[in-house]
């Protein structure tokens, strides 16, 4: 009999388009991807390791699916992602509702655990690749709204910044065929997607090897946007000490590559970025800044940053706030310090910023960054900009929201307009975090 999959996703966009993967290889070995997990034979949740509460959120997932399988005794669970790699050991000690352990590379093995775990075993499979890519498998958009969608271009990351878990979990980086990416997106398109995000933890070190000489990101780039100028063309994530002005070029020459760069700052301290093991100072930040702006002058900019690593003093904290009041980032996901284990700041660094203090840092930066966000908003009231409509406001259905190429949300109303088209909107208002705007003929 056809078995039921639910999956269920944590953590990064990453995993999101690693969950789409997952139910291409489950659907072609015949399993059903199903929206309910009260008729699921198998639970998958792909989490995340990022910070501690990102694995809390799981644990506590878990104690409420304990619930769940009472009624449903034939329900079998698994944990995939990030998690699984990293704590495969303790979750088939202690987790016994868990009865398989899948990590980010070993997920083609996933009809073979689920027949294993169906006869009544329980398994775990968390060997990380060098090779694995995925880059022959057509991912099942089963959660998506048609069109937007995220591609997969490389996987893993070298980079060992001192706080950070995922090269452990996720293994050495890998770009994938650009064939395949190039065919992925065409393919979206022909089905009426008109946006995709190429994904990686350091896009700007994409590279393929081939006796036809080699091709980096911007090239990669150039070739998805020129599958057709109706599709829309997004990245993330770029290192700052890896984003080249060509890549700022090749997005100058094609319109449909969007204004829209995510740039992780981390710290606006010297002396922290040097302990982060960013491998760039505040300077060159800076610098890259001003060339995004010199190239791209109507480019928005977005960040993330952590308050209260190691060692951190009130003066490298000003550092940061100094750093957002330069920037002006038009978006930015801020966190508190959360040391993980096996990372070089575990081994070799104290967590000696007190809770209530990063707490107090994290809240500073927040508050400074909603005053930025809304001044931004505010200067493009009277700008008239291109919108891909993605579907109805939440508020009401009578309204429509879209992005603008600046990926800005902007709410207006729905007129005869569809989803998954563009129009032209003239911003009229706005809050901090959404633009409000009245659809126009031209601008
Ligand atoms: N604690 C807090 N934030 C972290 N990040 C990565 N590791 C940690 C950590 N240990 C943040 C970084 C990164 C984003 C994905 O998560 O800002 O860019
Ligand atoms: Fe994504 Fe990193 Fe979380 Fe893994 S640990 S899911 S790579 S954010």
């Amino acid at each position: 009999m056809e078995k039921n999959v639910y999956i269920e996703t944590y953590g990064c966009q990453m995993n999101f388009a690693d969950s789409e993967i997952v139910g291409a290889i489950l659907t072609q070995e015949g399993y059903k991807l199903t929206k309910s997990i009260d008729e699921s034979d198998f639970v998958l949740i792909n989490t995340c390791s990022i910070r501690d509460n990102a694995e809390q959120r799981i644990h506590k997932r878990l104690r409420e699916l304990r619930a769940l399988q009472t009624r449903h005794p034939q329900l079998r669970i698994g944990i995939l992602g990030c998690m699984a790699e990293r704590l495969q050991h303790q979750l088939m000690e202690q987790e016994d509702n868990v009865s398989f352990v899948v990590g980010p590379d070993a997920y083609r093995k996933l009809p073979v655990m689920l027949a294993q775990v169906s006869a009544g075993s329980r398994v775990a499979e968390t060997e990380l690749s060098t090779e694995e890519t995925y880059g022959d498998i057509e991912p099942v958009r089963y959660d998506s709204n048609g069109i937007t969608a995220y591609i997969s271009i490389m996987r893993g990351c070298q980079n060992f910044c001192a706080y950070c878990v995922v090269p452990y979990t996720r293994g050495r980086e890998r770009s994938r065929d650009p064939q395949t990416i190039v065919g992925e997106a065409r393919s979206l398109y022909e089905q009426g997607y008109r946006e995709v995000t190429l994904l990686g933890q350091n896009v700007n070190s994409y590279r393929w090897h081939s006796g036809e000489g080699d091709v980096d990101f911007p090239q990669l780039m150039a070739r998805v946007a020129e599958v057709s100028p109706l599709l829309r063309v997004r990245f993330a994530t770029s290192h700052p000490k890896d984003l080249s002005d060509s890549l700022l070029q090749t997005m100058a020459a094609y319109p449909n590559i969007c204004r829209c760069i995510h740039l992780p700052v981390q710290s606006g301290s010297a002396t922290m970025l040097k302990r982060m093991n960013r491998h760039y100072t505040p300077e060159w930040y800076l610098n890259r800044i001003d060339a995004i702006r010199h190239y791209l002058p109507d480019c928005s900019i977005t960040t993330d940053v952590i308050a209260g690593f190691c060692g951190e003093t009130e003066e490298d904290h000003r550092a940061t706030l100094e750093m957002f009041r330069k920037v002006r980032y038009d978006y930015a996901y801020m966190f508190k310090f959360s040391m993980r284990p096996d990372t070089y700041a575990a081994k070799h660094l104290a967590d000696d910023v007190p809770d209530d203090v990063k707490t107090h840092r994290l809240e500073e930066i927040i508050a400074l960054q909603g005053e930025v966000a809304l001044e931004n908003n505010r200067k493009e009231i009277g700008k008239t900009f291109e919108v891909l409509i993605e579907g109805a406001s939440h508020r009401s259905d009578k309204q429509l929201f879209g992005r603008n190429s600046q990926n800005k949300v902007i709410v207006f109303d729905r007129g005869s307009l569809q989803p998954g088209t563009y129009a032209y909107v003239k911003v009229t208002g706005c809050t901090s975090a959404t633009l409000l705007g009245e659809v126009v003929d031209k601008p």
